[in-house]
């Protein structure tokens, strides 16, 4: 079986208490989990959880970064900051982020070489609009976000980069991308990873798939050739749903 990796992005939910509750049933109950995991809880509840999964096969991650090291950015929250609370990978470029919070490629860009750079993993996250997929520049948009976000990542530091295939259109909306679509979606990005760098990579970068993830549809999802994991948003949120999409048959 392929290396499957499965992350639980928590978005703006749950206080410290909640939080801590849900990563205790996930340490629990995915501890024979044989993929790789991950949550992102909000920053207030990174240093509880981070508590309750390390040394576990649970990874931390944030759900964004500041582009700046640190200095005068009121509001925002710095890599070292991050990394001081044991935060392993970040997740950017989140399409609420483009398009709630008009974050661009170029900033994207600057987040994702900055984190790289002080050693975290990153999930890049790409994906179309409804109105986009109806014109058919599905791809073009999934294209430009790639390049653009991956613009100065070496082929070293493309190691630590997963990249998350969410189309807007199926975010939170209970409409999720048929295995098909998303697997068409998911070869062509490794295409594009192929052209910027070679065909080992293209073959070994993960693509997670996020939109509607459910138990229910996990696993036809993950039987598809290019679909390496899911990035979970809502069900994500109970261990009853998270648990069998992270373990799913
Ligand atoms: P949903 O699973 O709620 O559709 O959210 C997906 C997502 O945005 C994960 O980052």
């Amino acid at each position: 079986m392929r290396n499957y990796f499965i992350a639980g992005n928590w978005k703006m939910h749950k206080t410290r208490a909640e939080a801590a509750a849900l990563a205790q049933a996930l340490v629990a109950q995915l501890k024979d989990g044989k993929h790789k995991y991950l949550v992102a809880p909000s920053f207030t509840a990174l240093e509880t959880v981070g508590k309750i999964v390390a040394g576990t096969n649970i990874m931390l991650g944030a759900q964004n970064m500041a582009a700046e090291e640190q200095g005068a950015h009121t509001g925002e929250v710095s890599v070292l900051q991050l990394k001081d609370l044991g935060v392993q990978a970040v997740i950017l470029g989140h399409s609420e982020r483009r398009h709630l919070y008009k974050e661009d490629d170029a900033l994207i860009n600057k987040k994702v070489r900055l984190a790289l750079k002080h050693g975290l993993e990153v999930i890049l996250c790409v994906g179309e609009l409804l109105e986009e997929r109806e014109a058919g520049k599905a791809e073009a948009v999934c294209e430009t976000q790639t390049v653009k976000g991956l613009e100065g990542v070496t082929a070293e530091e493309l190691k630590r980069v997963t990249i998350a295939y969410e189309p807007v259109w199926a975010i939170g909306t209970g409409k999720t991308a048929t295995p098909e679509d998303a697997d068409a979606i998911h070869a062509f990005i490794r295409k594009v990873i192929g052209k910027l760098y070679g065909e080992a990579a293209s073959k070994s970068i993960c693509i997670q798939y996020g939109g509607s993830v459910k138990p229910e549809n996990a696993a036809q999802l993950m039987a598809k050739p290019n679909i390496d994991g899911a990035l979970v948003g809502g069900a994500a949120l109970k261990a009853e749903t998270f648990v069998p999409i992270a373990k799913f048959a």
